[in-house]
């Protein structure tokens, strides 16, 4: 069957934002896809669409990461020759509120996976970092080899987990591990048909302005205009899921051994009033906003020094700020409820 004919590639968190766009481009790739996902963030109705947009079956297995038994199923059942791990909790400031959570999902998942996979003799792993492990950066645009030093219980768990990779890495030369720093993922699929479909009001900025542009919003809060920044706003390196997502397939082909750190993010920046008048602009529909204080733990200004990535992954992030918007409204207003419609 399609299983042995084709690479087959575990993801983990498959349904969720950025695994569901990873997924399919895995699949349109010719790549054969199990996902395990316990959809405690995500929604079925996506791994519908995956297979959909993929033009392929997709196996999905309902599972917790964290479930030695039920993983170790999934790799006696599929050929699985590598794992990009995206399960994880992700919101910063729930993480303030409840650390013990996230220290036992975020590492407790990964060490489960890492030993499932090592009594299946499976040695490549891609992993799902971030940017946040740099916390307040010295140096801009920030190269792998700066300083970390998150600022919170969700970005020190993402360290925690890096720290294990590299160690493990240095413990047996079988590992070939790339650990994959995103800055800010935004966007969705062309089609529209998958997209970030956060639960209760977003965090993050670009689904809080979609939400606005769609009329699920009443204003849109800029958390502060007084950051050395040219408008005063926050400055962030917004990537496009989709260039994201081949960043995942550039780290598959090109792992080696050992264990390596990889930006993945454009090196240009967006101001949050730039964002929100080009939503304005894209959507047809004028943006109440409103400057409030500094949320805090946020930074001024944050960019990635992509040069690694493109050298030695032969991948390049070059989707433009304008197609992220455009995708992300194009998702948003054919789905304004997300995956519930
Ligand atoms: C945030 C997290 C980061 C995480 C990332 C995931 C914090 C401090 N950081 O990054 O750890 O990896 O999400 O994508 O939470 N903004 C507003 N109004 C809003 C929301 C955001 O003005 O309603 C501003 C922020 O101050 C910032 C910019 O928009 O300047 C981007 O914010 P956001 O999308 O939350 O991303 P980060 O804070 O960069």
């Amino acid at each position: 069957m399609g299983f042995a004919m084709s690479r087959t590639i575990l993801i983990t968190g498959g349904a969720g934002y950025i695994g569901s766009h990873t997924a399919v481009a895995l699949l349109e790739q010719g790549y054969s896809v199990v996902i395990v996902d316990n959809l405690c963030n995500s929604s079925p109705q996506a791994v519908k669409r995956i297979a959909e947009l993929g033009r392929n079956e997709v196996a999905f297995i309902q599972a917790d990461v964290a479930d030695h038994e039920a993983l170790s199923k999934v790799f006696d059942e599929y050929p699985i020759e590598a794992v990009i791990h995206f399960a994880g909790l992700k919101a910063v400031g729930e993480s303030v509120e409840q650390p013990l959570m996230y220290y036992r999902t975020n590492l407790g998942t990964t060490m489960t996976l890492l030993e499932v996979m090592a009594e299946h003799e499976v040695w490549d792993l891609v992993f799902s970092s971030s940017a946040t492990v740099y916390g307040d950066p010295e140096v801009l645009p920030i190269p792998e080899g700066a300083p970390t030093g998150p600022t919170n219980p969700y970005g020190r768990a993402k360290l925690m987990v890096e720290d294990i990779c590299r160690d493990l890495a240095a413990s047996d030369p079988r590992w070939r591990i790339a650990l994959l720093r995103y800055f800010n993922p935004v966007g969705a699929h062309p089609s529209g048909d998958i997209g970030e479909d956060p639960t209760g009001p977003p965090n993050n900025l670009v689904p809080f302005v979609m939400q606005a542009a769609v009329g699920r919003r009443d204003k849109i809060s800029v958390f502060g205009d007084d950051y050395n920044t040219p408008d005063g706003t926050g400055v962030r390196d917004y990537i496009h899921v989709i260039d994201l997502a081949l960043g995942h397939l550039a780290a598959l082909s090109h792992i080696s051994e050992g264990c390596r750190e990889f930006n993945l993010g454009t090196g240009t920046g967006a101001s949050v009033l730039e964002i929100i008048s080009a939503t304005e602009r894209i959507s047809g529909n004028k943006l109440n906003y409103e400057i409030v204080g500094r949320r805090a733990g946020d930074i001024a200004t944050s960019l990635a020094d992509p040069t690694r990535a493109n050298t030695e992954l032969e991948w390049r992030a070059d989707r433009a700020m304008e197609t992220m918007l455009q995708d992300a409204w194009h998702w948003q207003s054919k789905n304004p409820n997300g995956f519930t419609d």
